[in-house]
């Protein structure tokens, strides 16, 4: 999000150049212009207020504008700096070695230069920023191979693509549709399904097609981490606030602002610090580990979980309120198995971006390759699916199909799944007409069930029934879920 820069300036404002000075890049630039004089005045604001660039005299009565940036390079080091120097006076040690400088402007102070380098100032400060922010989304993206659209096979599939995303299926166009239209609001985003189908890349594809997308998207895997530690990452903490607290740290939620963190594994955080994310939700303020004051932090939530959410609150180990909170828009990726359409797009794909990668010249993929996994269940999803292919990659000689030949056993002794119809016990061709319809019913019932991972409002919903109803029919039919104790 575009936000004014804010300018910290330092001097003795009974001289006429200053004021002239703050109007123009308040009023011409747009920029937020702070104003001190005196040092502890501008140490105040430093601490309160986040600063772009300082300007300071170089001496003046209450300041040692040296001194003052130096200090500021080690408590900021991310603000720009700029330093006044007297008519005559040249820069001394200090200002090269411990401020570290970014422009040294001389007096009598020339208006329009000070605007300029201010300008410059900013925008090398923004560069900078861009860089370490894609340095980091780099180093924390598992493609940082650099991967351009892969040369087709010009297999009978024509996939689409939104983002790094893939898929043919109508369950993925619909939902990366709405997914789209999502990215466009700022309303937090939850997005839950099974290891590996694809949350992640749905997150940043989201990331990416939003307002926000120039700003960083900064990842959070909240799995495994004890509150301390999490409160720390996120919130940021003040120096000394426990041990090993060396220095301050921004915390994500600040070092994002204007862009959008995305928190993985959302259900293993604990109760207590789900109130904390609530109330960050709910005001958009993070006070650090061990400060007294509370800052605004303008970042928008992406939330995933493999877990069920509906199941953990009904269990009461997730609340509720932050539940409800967190899907501004619900995304629900299906699992593989349940579209097999994208199973041969997906494979083509994996197979052009792995051949490209290590310069395998493949022709393709054979038909009973496709077939074969198509009868796979795939509990791992697309990242089982990529694997298998990317060791099919590398197990191919040049000049050759990607076969049967090399897969590992448990795809290989994948059969043709029954039709859904024949799953679940449904057996429509014994028994009384009343028999079979129970048993039709039974396997409705059940398979609505599950599509809806058991929220039995949405099944209720989906089957015409009331909740009543409903539960009925799970009572008359024994039905449970499962794995569910
Ligand atoms: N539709 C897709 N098109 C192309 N690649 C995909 C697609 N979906 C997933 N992948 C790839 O599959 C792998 C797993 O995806 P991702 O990490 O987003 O899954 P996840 O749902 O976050 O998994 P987990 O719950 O285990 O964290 C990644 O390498 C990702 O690039
Ligand atoms: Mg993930």
């Amino acid at each position: 999000m575009e936000r004014a820069s804010t300018i910290l300036i330092v001097a003795n404002y009974s001289e006429p150049n200053w004021s002239g000075l703050t109007n123009l890049l308040a009023e011409r630039q747009g920029y937020r212009v702070l104003a001190a004089d005196t040092e502890s005045e501008a140490l105040q604001l430093a601490h309160d207020v986040h600063i772009d660039l300082a300007i300071s005299e170089e001496s003046n009565k209450g300041v040692d504008g040296c001194s003052f940036l130096a200090g500021l390079r080690v408590s900021h080091p991310d603000v720009m700096r700029v330093l006044v120097l007297a008519k005559g006076s040249e820069p001394g040690r200090k200002a090269v070695e411990e401020a570290s400088v970014y422009q040294y402007l001389r007096k009598p102070l020339d208006i329009e230069q000070a605007v300029l380098v201010v300008k410059r100032g900013l925008e090398t400060r923004e560069l900078a920023r861009r860089h370490r922010l894609i340095s980091r989304e780099f180093k924390m993206s598992d493609e940082s191979v650099g991967f351009t659209a892969p040369h087709h096979f010009g297999f009978q599939t024509q996939s689409q693509r939104f983002e790094k995303l893939v898929y043919v299926s109508e369950r993925m166009s619909t939902l990366c549709d709405l997914a789209k239209t999502a990215a466009r609001t700022e309303l937090p985003i939850l997005i839950q399904g099974e290891t590996g189908t694809g949350k992640e890349l749905l997150a940043r594809a989201i990331h990416y097609n939003s307002q926000r997308k120039s700003s960083p998207l900064l990842v959070q895997n909240c799995g495994g981490m004890n509150d301390e530690l999490l409160q720390s990452e996120l919130f940021g903490h003040k120096r000394g606030a426990f041990t090993g607290a060396v220095s301050d740290r921004l915390g994500l939620f600040r070092a994002g602002d204007g862009g959008t963190v995305f928190l993985d594994e959302i259900s293993d955080v604990s109760r207590s610090f789900q109130v904390s994310l609530l109330r960050f939700l709910q005001e958009g303020e993070v006070k650090p580990l061990g400060a007294d004051k509370t800052v605004q932090a303008n970042v928008r939530i992406i939330a995933a979980s493999n877990r069920p959410l509906t199941q953990l609150v009904a269990k009461g180990e997730f609340r509720r309120d932050l539940y409800y909170r967190l899907k501004g828009f619900e995304f629900e990726v299906p699992p593989l198995r349940d579209r097999v359409e994208d199973i041969a797009a997906l494979a083509e794909f994996f197979a052009a971006k792995h051949s490209e990668a290590t310069a395998r010249k493949i022709l393709g993929l054979s038909a009973s390759l496709i077939e074969k996994l198509t009868h796979y269940e795939f509990p791992g999803n697309i990242r089982e699916l990529e694997n298998e292919i990317r060791r099919l990659v590398v197990l191919t000689s040049d000049g050759e199909y990607l076969t049967t030949r090399h897969l590992s056993p448990n795809v290989l002794a994948a059969t043709q799944r029954r039709p859904a119809a024949l799953q679940n016990g449904f057996a429509p061709s014994s028994g009384t007409l009343k028999d079979q319809v129970e048993s039709l019913e039974r396997h409705l019932v059940q398979s609505t069930l599950q599509k809806h991972r058991w929220n039995q409002s949405k099944a209720a919903d989906a089957l015409g029934l009331s909740r009543v109803g409903l539960a009925n029919k799970i009572r008359r039919y024994g039905l449970a879920e499962e794995g569910a104790t």
